[in-house]
């Protein structure tokens, strides 16, 4: 009788291929993927991850080759009468299963030191470019030293240019992770660490907090915005010369109740308001989003913030102000001025 050819794994082989594909792509295709690079540093790290998949994919076929043999080759047979000879206590053995590994530690470990003390060395040259990271429970502050700028959770940097950032936590461990441009490095109580890293290209790339830090951690989360410098530059300056202007009675309504509710904790560049606690919010208009990637930096996206914020978001810091829908929608169309 022929034997029935199944259909099988021939004709599925690209089914099999396309979804690996899809499923490895499938990070891809979201926002936060160490598998789509954009900069040399994620690149230099996506190498050493295919590097080191290499080595252990090496290594399985190997293992699994000589057990499969062995299970093979060794089976128990009918005709034995007689337990097989045994290799317990083979030095020969013992010092091939020793060497081995450690050779192949070594091996993966020269790139990982190399980089992990490449990646934490701060670049220098005119064109390297400073930022001041802060890890707060759930915010992110960034601060352009020499320049007086401060932002929270977007932060600039310019494309093609080395960014050197140090990192620093006002409060508990957080971790400071872009996966299209690289990192990860902790934020940790007391202590400065650093990490640089470039951007090939202009666009929008998303961070998120990598460490459990709280009720709030999971919206942590910040983006990068690459410009062009001279698009970058300009955005220093009107961050620097940023003024405040309100014109209809709502927002000047909203301009008050600002002063009176939020300006111990908020700073706004061009007023009188230099509070610290909170995040800093010139030309928080210009923002995507708000409380650092909880909601969309909307009108009712702000509302809902404002009405109660440890509801919109856990952990959060800021209290629940009592404000009413009348104040809220001031407050809301003033903050809306702040470009
Ligand atoms: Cu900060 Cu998790």
């Amino acid at each position: 009788m022929r034997r029935h050819r199944r259909p099988g794994f021939k004709a599925s082989l690209p089914l099999v291929v396309t979804l690996a594909a899809l499923l490895l792509g499938g990070c891809g295709l979201g926002k936060q993927s160490a598998l789509s690079p954009a900069g040399p540093v994620a690149q230099a790290q996506l190498s050493m991850l295919w590097q080191s998949l290499a080595i252990m994919t090496v290594i399985f076929i190997v293992v699994l080759a000589v057990f499969v043999y062995s299970l093979i080759r060794f089976r128990a047979r009918k005709t034995d009468t007689e337990l097989p000879k045994q290799v317990h206590g083979s030095t020969a053995l013992e010092i091939v299963w020793t060497i081995i590994p450690i050779i192949i530690i070594v091996a993966l470990s020269i790139s990982t030191v190399h980089y992990a003390f490449v990646l934490e060395t701060p670049q220098t040259g005119k064109n390297a470019v400073q930022v001041q990271v802060i890890g707060h429970q759930f915010w992110w502050e960034f601060r352009y030293p020499g320049t007086g700028v401060v932002t929270a959770n977007q932060v600039h940097i310019p494309v093609g240019k080395k960014v050197n950032f140090t990192l620093q936590s006002a409060d508990v461990v957080h971790s400071f992770w872009v996966p299209r441009l690289g990192g990860k490095t902790d934020l940790i109580p007391g202590r400065t660490n650093t990490l640089w890293l470039e951007a090939s290209k202009a666009g929008v790339y998303y961070g998120q907090c990598a460490q459990l830090c709280g009720a709030g951690h999971a919206y942590m989360k910040f983006t990068v915005l690459a410009q062009s410098p001279a698009a970058y530059t300009a955005w220093l300056h009107h961050m620097q010369t940023d003024t405040v202007s309100v014109t209809t009675p709502e927002e000047k309504a909203g301009l008050a109740l600002f002063k009176q509710n939020c300006s111990t904790c908020h700073t706004i560049q061009g007023t009188p308001f230099h509070g610290n606690i909170g995040p800093n919010l010139t030309a928080l208009a210009t923002r995507p989003t708000i409380a650092a990637g909880t909601l969309p930096n909307t009108a009712q996206g702000l509302a809902t913030w404002l009405k109660n914020p440890p509801a919109a978001k856990p952990g959060a810091k800021m209290p629940d102000l009592g404000l009413s829908q009348s104040q809220i929608q001031s407050l809301v169309a003033f903050l809306q001025t702040l470009k």
